[in-house]
């Protein structure tokens, strides 16, 4: 016998076997036992939550020949089939594969044609949203005088597309997304009839990604099922569904927090080398924060969708330091950058970038006055010093300069640790038009003389290239604290202005 998805097998046949959507559930199925159907219901709600399974359940029981209580049988040769969609009087019309337009006029010729083989003609239409103009009209004309034996099942996804005159033809019921427990249970059910073995953190772990969708829950187990049927981790989960640990999402977070540049690069890169995608670790970093968000406003209540029972002690004492407001721009700034992110080149670059600009972001004001060497990995950045009013330009500038400094390093560091121990000691003091300005104090002669050798140079170029995606002319100049008494220096000055130098791009 071929494989059955899951999900499929596990549609429930009854109203009683329906998760959730009591209030639906309870109405639907008065209704069938009291018979007092209406002519045209409309379920709206998000994908997965049990609308089709809802509708095909309902037609069912009004075409039972066995009807109890309000429930179908199952067993009588309509419930059968309806189940196996050979009954001529219920019609499923997908709207989203063919615009409808056929199916509507073929629908208004036949639908005043009595049931051939049941009670009721149940015409159930998915996404109804996706009908055309037309097609809309249409049913409206069969809606405005429904034939007696007629029972319209409208679906959709998205409620705001349908024409009010349509929805003020329907009684209206809105599915809900599932709660957490809800899906666990339905998974832990679903797993054992199986004899899937788990850990209960794996399946709480599809459980909370699953985003209140019971199919997209049940299809995430049949995925991991297919790959491994003897004891599912949560590892396997992280694995097969191509997630990033929320455990560490926690753990960089808590590095953009401390502000630990060396920490935020080394973790990306790493996550990077291990084949997570920049995208998806946008994507789950966003997750992270909303939960982060909503912690922070409710409190121990708030049902999270990326923390797991060990990343809740991180939220709780990351939530502590951080104010929603900040919460809210780094949530902005990573949406952006997983935008970004779906059309360049630079990933790990991008990605360095807004991690960077988080720390900035949760970190005390900017000092950097411009002349201290920034830190380089390694070290925490420096910070907290005195700092002058009104050089909030500067101060921008040089943060700019640094998250682009520290991206060199790195960059430098994985191809060739040699090479970063000399760079390491220089500083960049910015670029202009296409050509960038690394300073050495003196006394960084020798690592100055080492660093405009072929080898080293061909490497900053190649990490330049990576950053930029273009080349620029590496200048290793010497500067001496406030005194720039190189000649070169003394040229960038002029070009430049005292100001030192700006980070275009
Ligand atoms: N409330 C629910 N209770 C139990 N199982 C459910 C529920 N909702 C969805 N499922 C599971 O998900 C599968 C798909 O559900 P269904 O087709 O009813 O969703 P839907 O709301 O129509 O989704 P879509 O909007 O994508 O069409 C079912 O076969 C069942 O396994
Ligand atoms: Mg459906
Ligand atoms: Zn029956």
């Amino acid at each position: 016998m071929a494989y059955l998805a899951l999900y499929r097998v596990w549609r429930p046949q009854k109203f009683q076997e329906v998760v959730g959507q009591e209030q639906t559930v309870t109405a639907l199925r008065n209704s069938v036992r009291e018979n007092r159907l209406t002519h045209a219901y409309l379920f709206s709600g998000p994908r997965g939550t049990g609308k089709t399974s809802l509708a095909k359940i309902l037609a069912k029981a009004v075409n039972c020949e066995n009807q109890q209580d309000g429930e179908p049988c199952n067993i009588c040769s309509s419930c059968q089939d309806i189940n196996n969609g050979n009954f001529m009087d219920v019609i499923e019309i997908d709207a989203a594969s063919n615009r409808g337009i056929d199916e509507i006029r073929d629908l208004r010729e036949k639908v005043r044609i009595l049931p051939a083989q049941g009670k009721k003609k149940v015409y159930i239409i998915d996404e109804v949203h996706m009908l055309t103009t037309e097609a809309f009209n249409a049913l409206l004309k069969t809606l405005e005088e429904p034939p007696e034996s007629v029972v319209f099942v409208l679906a959709t996804t998205e409620l705001h597309k349908i024409p009010s005159t349509i929805l003020s033809r329907c009684q209206k019921y809105n599915f809900r997304r599932l709660t957490l427990p809800q899906i666990n249970t339905r998974l832990k059910d679903v797993a054992k009839s199986n004899g899937i073995k788990f850990d209960d953190e794996a399946l709480a772990l599809i459980a909370r990604r699953a985003n209140g969708g019971m199919r997209d829950a049940l299809g995430m187990l049949d995925q991991l099922y297919s790959y491994k049927d003897s004891h599912i981790t949560r590892e396997d989960v992280l694995e097969v569904l191509g997630l990033v640990d929320d455990l560490f999402v926690a753990r960089l977070l808590d590095a953009v927090i401390e502000q630990d540049c060396a920490a935020i690069v080394d973790m990306l890169g790493t996550a990077l080398n291990q084949g997570k995608e920049a995208g998806q670790l946008a994507r789950e970093t966003a997750l992270y924060l909303r939960d982060l968000l909503l912690y922070t406003v409710v409190g121990e209540q708030a049902e999270l969708v990326m923390a797991g029972e060990q990343s809740r002690t991180y939220l709780k004492k990351q939530s502590r330091k951080m104010d929603k407001n900040n919460i809210l721009r780094a949530l902005r700034m990573i949406m952006d950058t997983g935008e970004k992110l779906r059309f360049s080149e630079s990933h790990k670059f991008l990605l360095e970038l807004v991690y960077l600009e988080m720390a900035a972001l949760f970190g005390p004001p900017e000092t950097n006055t411009g002349n201290t060497v920034p830190a380089s990995p390694g070290h925490k950045t420096q910070r907290g010093k005195s700092e002058k009013p009104g050089k909030v330009d500067r101060a921008d500038r040089n943060d700019a300069r640094e998250v682009l400094w520290n991206r060199l390093l790195a960059g430098v560091k994985e191809k060739k640790i040699p090479t970063h121990a000399l760079l390491s000691q220089g500083k960049l003091l910015g670029t202009k038009g296409d050509t960038m300005f690394i300073g050495f104090r003196k006394g960084y002669k020798f690592h100055k003389e080492r660093m405009e050798e072929k080898g080293n140079r061909e490497i900053v170029d190649a990490v330049i290239k990576e950053i930029f995606s273009k080349e620029l002319d590496v200048q290793f100049i010497f500067f001496e604290d406030k005194q720039y008494n190189d000649m070169v220096v003394k040229k960038a000055i002029e070009y430049f202005g005292e100001d030192i130098i700006d980070i275009k791009d």
